[in-house]
């Protein structure tokens, strides 16, 4: 009889925290909305200490996605607690996860604390937490390099004052399947009130083992596993979500495991967090890369077109790629486009398909095929995202390697148009010093990337950039057939989130200062 493994994603706390996967609240948002379509048992929704930003994320989280456990990461301290439960509180299922290194290394050089100052502050942070939570889970930090005796000792503890949850996290990715096994076996073993709690496995990838450490994890009494979407994480990432769950689904003979994830949200899960952070999964990553069910050989493609299974142990429709029926073309109306969208597994209300109908008849115009990933990309960009303050009326660019890069850029606001010109090093550097002269907002380019989604010369291609305006970063993102267009809009995509973020924060303070005037306006800076 198969048993129940809980998956809890923290793809929105260890893997937003990870370079280049930083998130908004409205982009947190529409992850934590997609992996409760993927039917993941527990969200952790960030560290609600770390940031105002982090801690509203979570708190709109935990208000709107309803079926999943909620849970917010604390250190072992009262004010992370008390900000973890505020942040969570209104949720369904809140869970407050709080956490202390007990490897005697991470306790010597980074919380300068004895052994058992460490205990009685776990101690004292799972009391606390067990008073405002009735689901409270207890890390060790680094529990794979600590002393076994300590650590049962530790979480012998946790439970006896209130945790439900006892993770067992290998932090630094170090240890390999056939030390984390028994080590996990042993040192349940030695926690008497074992039967009162789940476990759980937290593996990082740094020897790329996470996955296979988990599963090994499970075996040895685990049930729960901690993992992200496409892997993403701390350094080398964490376990990644997908590969655990279709390995116990592919794997049913061998393991008698399984988790409640349905595998045909896999893929737009994969897609969305890579649309909405800019960081792109590798081509040859299991299950969700451009490669995973290529078939480039010819004794392969033989194969494959005898029978499948001659080389493919699952099909790409069941991780919810889908090889549709309904081919899009420049004739093909708003029926058709809503039909391929559901398809797809997007159900489209009316103002959504006439936006989404907009952009595609636009990339109708330019493109002869469109493709599956095209438009998967129309709508992770265009449709629910917030408003345009500024948008890309004419964009002109020019450079090479005689001539000084320049470019001429036209925005509109609402009914104004205003025009400016730049050099720039670089057709792109210009496009966007031009924008911060219409804007008056200098950005800080952090980073700048172009992937092709879809296939042919004129393919899709994707640009996505990180860039600072007034000291916080903003990520931006725009597809198009051209490289220019794409880039001035992503950079425009990032403008107007840092103009709705700076209206938003103007607006509140107007309220709470006056609350009877109204709603202030914010003053375009603009020439
Ligand atoms: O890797 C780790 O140890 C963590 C803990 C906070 C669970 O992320
Ligand atoms: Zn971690």
């Amino acid at each position: 009889m198969s048993e129940k493994v809980f998956i809890f994603d923290t793809s929105l706390r260890d893997g937003e925290q990870s370079p280049g996967c930083s998130m908004n609240l409205q982009e947190k948002l529409a992850m934590a909305h997609q992996l409760e379509r993927l039917n993941v048992d527990i969200i952790e929704a960030g560290f609600p200490i770390a940031s105002d930003g982090d801690f509203e994320a979570v708190q709109a989280i935990a208000t709107e996605v309803r079926q999943p456990t909620i849970a917010a990461l604390a250190r072992t301290n009262r004010a992370d607690i008390m900000r973890a439960w505020e942040a969570i509180k209104m949720a369904q299922k809140p869970r407050i996860h709080t956490f202390i290194a007990t490897s005697d290394i991470h306790l010597e050089f980074k919380l300068r604390k004895s052994r058992s100052e460490a205990l009685e502050l776990a101690i004292e942070a799972v009391k606390t937490a067990r008073d405002l939570c009735s689901d409270v889970e207890f890390s060790a930090e680094d529990a794979t390099r600590s002393d076994i005796d300590y650590l049962a000792e530790i979480f012998e503890a946790a439970i006896e004052n209130g945790a439900t949850t006892i993770n067992i996290p290998d932090t630094v990715g170090y240890t390999v399947p056939q030390e984390y096994g028994p080590f996990i076996e042993k040192l349940l073993s030695k926690i008497a009130n074992r039967d009162q709690a789940v476990f759980s496995c937290h593996c990082h990838d740094d020897l790329g083992l996470a996955v296979a450490n988990s599963l090994v994890a499970v075996e040895n009494g685990c049930r729960q596993v901690e993992c992200t979407v496409n892997g993403i994480g701390e350094r080398a990432g964490n376990a990644s979500l997908e590969e655990i769950v279709m390995t116990m689904h592919t794997r049913k003979d061998r393991l008698a495991y399984h988790t409640d994830v349905n595998p045909e949200e896999i893929y737009r899960s994969s897609r969305l967090l890579s649309n909405l952070t800019g960081s792109s999964v590798q081509s040859n990553k299991a299950i969700v890369g451009k490669n995973a069910f290529a078939h480039e050989a010819g004794i392969h493609q033989d194969g494959v077109l005898k029978n499948a299974l001659t080389y493919e142990i699952m099909t790409p429709q069941s991780v919810g790629i889908i090889s549709s029926t309904l081919v899009m073309g420049k004739h093909s109306g708003r029926h058709a486009l809503s039909k391929k969208f559901e398809e797809l597994g997007y159900q489209l209300d009316k103002e959504e398909l006439e936006r989404a109908y907009f952009f595609f008849t636009k990339l109708a115009d330019q493109k002869k095929e469109i493709y599956d990933e095209d438009l998967i990309a129309i709508i992770q960009d265009g449709i629910k995202t917030i408003p345009d303050t500024y948008k890309v009326n004419y964009v002109q660019a020019s450079g090479g390697n005689q001539e000084m890069s320049s470019a001429v850029v036209r925005l509109e606001k609402g009914e104004e148009l205003f025009v400016e010109s730049a050099f720039g090093d670089g057709p792109v550097d210009a496009i966007y010093k031009a924008v911060d002269q219409i804007t008056g907002m200098r950005g800080r380019l952090l980073n700048y990337s172009v992937n092709s989604v879809s296939r042919g010369k004129d393919a899709l291609g994707e640009v996505f950039i990180h860039v600072r305006f007034n000291n916080r970063s903003y990520s931006g993102k725009a597809a198009s057939v051209d490289v220019i267009d794409a880039s001035a809009r992503a950079y425009l995509n990032a403008v107007n989130k840092a103009f709705y973020e700076k209206k938003g924060e103007v607006e509140n303070e107007s309220e709470a200062a006056s609350p009877k005037k109204g709603k202030v306006q914010h003053k375009a800076t603009g020439s």
